[in-house]
């Protein structure tokens, strides 16, 4: 038997080892050697109940995503036929899942005929996650055994279910305490249903899996969802497989899911995402740090600042179970605070999200003070205090006078200078920036910002720290606004400035949206704070002096009071929620148009798109070329993971290369003529675009 499969036969079961470090990935290889090891059992007459199970740590993790958009995917055995012919085993076949059963690998668990698992396994159907559905069998097999509801809802949210859950919905038979007897039990439990005997394939529980739901269950489900699934193939074509699954045969509704996962696999989507999927797990892998870099022991957290943003981080903590002290100067803004922490959990409660208990342990973890010295054991400190360089650095000449030695100190700034903050302290080698995104305890983004002195035990420390907290890590050097704001501002540069030039702020925002931005960029800053806007340009007033038309009307709101949703008015009027044009805007607009010399005219969807568009990505280049961000792929997830960018583009440096890097450049140089002073002023390509461009690359990862 190869490697892949470790096989044994304990009395009259046969026992299949899937053996693939580090997650039995389902590759052409993988496969070959289970289908080899059971035709071996099935041909073995001693044996008459196959167990399958997982070496290491995954029963499975499904199909191996690198095949996919490669021969391979799809090359002999093919995991929908293989799984097949386990489902048509005269013998009894037991899934023995400890670990994780993802994707192909509880397909795999869902065509044997019975399933145990370990109580801290999870099972999930993720496949709509990276861009497809499960195609070997999924669709058609998961409604008949937990019904069409569990099942789509399941497939749909790509959400893994807990051992509990699984043994709940019927999707497991039995929970067994833990891996170590997890063999012995599957042993047991075969040698059971030989003795009564059982047979190798039970009746579906729920041969029509629609029954009891009303006639327009999928179409309503689909226009529940219309919205959130906006521009995605994925979760469309899944729901249409398990429809199929309940208005057909096992073997039409097989097929169906072949075709559709065809679709899927050779999808722009799906490649985008599985791109998405390993520029995750790439983001973690930074010059300078390995397993071996020493780690420090974080057990208690401390957050200063108890507003918004404070609350949101040590939340964060709170959820991992981790203890984490709030300080704040005055009493009232701490229980001001701690209320509105309560307030989060309470409603998340009222939503199912969170049991009564689970808040309770919650708000027990989170201590308010407003002194220094209760803080002074703290392993890292989080500062999220008012922007501000001189306010930051005072907080941090106290840090670096009461906490312990060793303790990580980590500011929350969004674009000031690390290093300044760092310089007055006397450990400059412990401070190092975790830029949050607002909403904190929702956002999964965490930049993390290396300083010039930051050592790689404080670097390596957090980005573990960030996996405790379930956060999206990428590293960022120190420049204005690191990756995610750097790259924001010429962006919005050119949105505010386009509505100057003649577009209306929902023009702007369409095209962004269109596109698939979860918001335009001028609704973002109503929600951010035009205040907040201000007062970001206002610290470097230097850089951007030089163009009056810059951000001007964001200017003028801001002098009106007009600060956004806060204030029910800034691009937009608010009532509550509700966002509503407003044309005293424009005719603002059409004043300063006036004043400034910029004669209005009708701008097109193509230029909004081009401009905004094509000024983020050069800026995303530029960041690579300069060293900020280590490689393309993590521009992406920042871009992707904390402003709205859509997953299914892949970020804005993949969407570039599918849109052609040629095709980018010569649009930057196309309206570096077109529009004049300010063309000359802002359309500048970055270098190493120019040079990926002459040197005919298409790629910029790979450059
Ligand atoms: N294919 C290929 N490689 C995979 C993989 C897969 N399905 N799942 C994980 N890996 C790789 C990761 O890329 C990573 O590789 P590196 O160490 O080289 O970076 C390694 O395995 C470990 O993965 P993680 O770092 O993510 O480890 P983790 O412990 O944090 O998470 C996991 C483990 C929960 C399994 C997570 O990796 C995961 O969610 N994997 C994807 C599961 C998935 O989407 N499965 C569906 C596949 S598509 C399918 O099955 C289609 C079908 O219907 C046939």
């Amino acid at each position: 038997m190869t490697a892949l499969i470790d096989y044994r036969r304990d009395g009259r079961v046969a026992l299949i080892g899937l053996s693939r470090p580090p997650v039995n990935a389902l590759g052409q290889a993988l496969r070959q050697a289970l289908a080899e090891a059971f035709e071996q059992a099935l041909a073995d007459p001693q044996v008459q109940a196959l167990v399958i199970h997982g070496q290491g740590r995954a029963f499975s993790a499904g199909a191996d995503i690198n095949e996919f958009g490669t021969p391979a995917a799809f090359e002999t055995p093919g995991l929908a036929s293989l799984l097949e012919r386990l489902a048509q085993s005269p013998k009894p076949v037991i899934a023995a899942i400890s670990g994780v059963a993802l994707g192909g690998g509880l397909e795999t668990a869902l065509a044997c005929g019975y399933r145990l698992c370990t109580q801290g396994a999870t099972l999930g159907l993720p496949e709509t996650r990276i861009g497809l559905l499960p195609g070997a069998g999924g669709t058609q097999r998961l409604p008949r055994l937990i019904g069409a509801q569990a099942a789509l809802d399941m497939i749909i949210s790509g959400e893994p279910v807990t051992a509990t859950k699984a043994l709940e919905l019927g999707l497991v038979d039995r929970l067994v305490d833990n891996a170590d007897t997890l063999l012995e039990a599957a042993v047991d439990f075969a040698s059971a249903l030989l003795e009564t005997p059982a047979p190798a394939q039970r009746p579906w529980p729920h041969a029509n899996p629609a029954q009891g739901l009303p006639a327009d269950f999928f179409s309503a489900y689909a226009t529940r969802h219309a919205r959130r699934w906006h521009g995605q193939l994925a979760p469309q074509l899944a729901l249409e497989a398990v429809r199929a699954a309940c208005e057909g045969s096992l073997a039409e509704g097989l097929a169906k899911e072949q075709v559709l996962f065809a679709q899927l696999e050779s999808s722009p989507q799906s490649a985008a995402l599985r791109y998405q999927f390993f520029a995750q797990r790439e983001a973690l892998k930074v010059p300078g740090i390995d397993k071996h870099t020493a780690r420090r022991t974080v057990a208690g957290v401390a957050v200063i600042g108890a507003g918004t943003m404070g609350g949101g981080i040590a939340m964060n903590f709170a959820n991992a179970g981790i203890p984490v002290t709030l300080l704040e100067l005055k009493g009232e803004a701490l229980d001001r605070g701690l209320a509105h922490v309560r307030q989060q959990y309470d409603s998340a409660v009222k939503r199912g999200k969170l049991s009564p208990r689970q808040l309770d342990e919650r708000m027990a973890l989170i201590t308010g003070t407003l002194e220094y010295a209760d803080i002074a054991q703290a392993d890292l400190v989080i500062e999220a205090v008012f922007e501000s360089l001189a306010i930051k650095q005072n907080v941090f000449r106290t840090l670096d006078e009461v906490c312990k030695p060793g303790a990580i100190l980590a500011t929350n700034t969004s674009t000031l200078d690390v290093d300044l903050i760092a310089a007055v302290t006397r450990r400059p080698q412990d401070v190092i920036g975790l830029h949050f995104f607002s909403p904190a305890n929702i956002m999964r983004l965490l930049e993390v910002v290396r300083g010039r002195e930051t050592s790689a035990q404080v670097l390596a420390t957090t980005l573990d720290l960030a996996r405790r907290i379930d956060k999206i890590a990428v590293v960022s050097g120190v420049c204005f606004g690191f990756i995610g704001n750097r790259m924001l501002e010429p962006y919005a540069r050119e949105a505010h400035r386009l509505v100057l030039e003649g577009a209306t702020p929902a023009q702007v925002d369409g095209v962004l949206t269109d596109l698939g931005l979860a918001m335009g960029v001028l609704s973002m800053y109503d929600l951010a704070g035009i205040d907040v806007g201000y007062r970001v340009r206002e610290s470097r007033r230097d850089a951007i002096a030089h163009d009056p038309s810059y951000c001007k009307l964001a200017d003028e709101l801001y002098a009106q009071g007009h600060h956004g949703q806060k204030t029910g008015r800034g691009f937009y009027r608010y009532n509550g929620r509700e966002r509503i044009e407003d044309y005293e805007v424009v005719a603002c607009a059409e004043v300063l148009a006036n004043e400034l010399g910029i004669a209005r005219r009708t701008v097109s969807n193509e230029e909004i798109h081009d401009r905004c568009l094509f000024m983020l990505i050069n800026e995303g280049v530029q960041l690579l070329d300069e060293g900020i961000a280590q490689r393309g792929g993590d521009i992406d997830l920042v871009w992707i993971n904390g402003y709205g960018f859509p997953a299914w583009l892949g970020g804005p440096l993949y969407y570039a290369e599918q849109l052609g890097l040629q095709r980018v450049l010569a649009g930057i140089e196309h309206y570096r003529e077109q529009l004049g002073d300010y063309g000359q002023m802002w359309f500048q390509p970055a270098p190493l675009l120019q040079r990926l461009v002459a040197g005919q690359h298409t790629h910029i990862q790979r450059l």
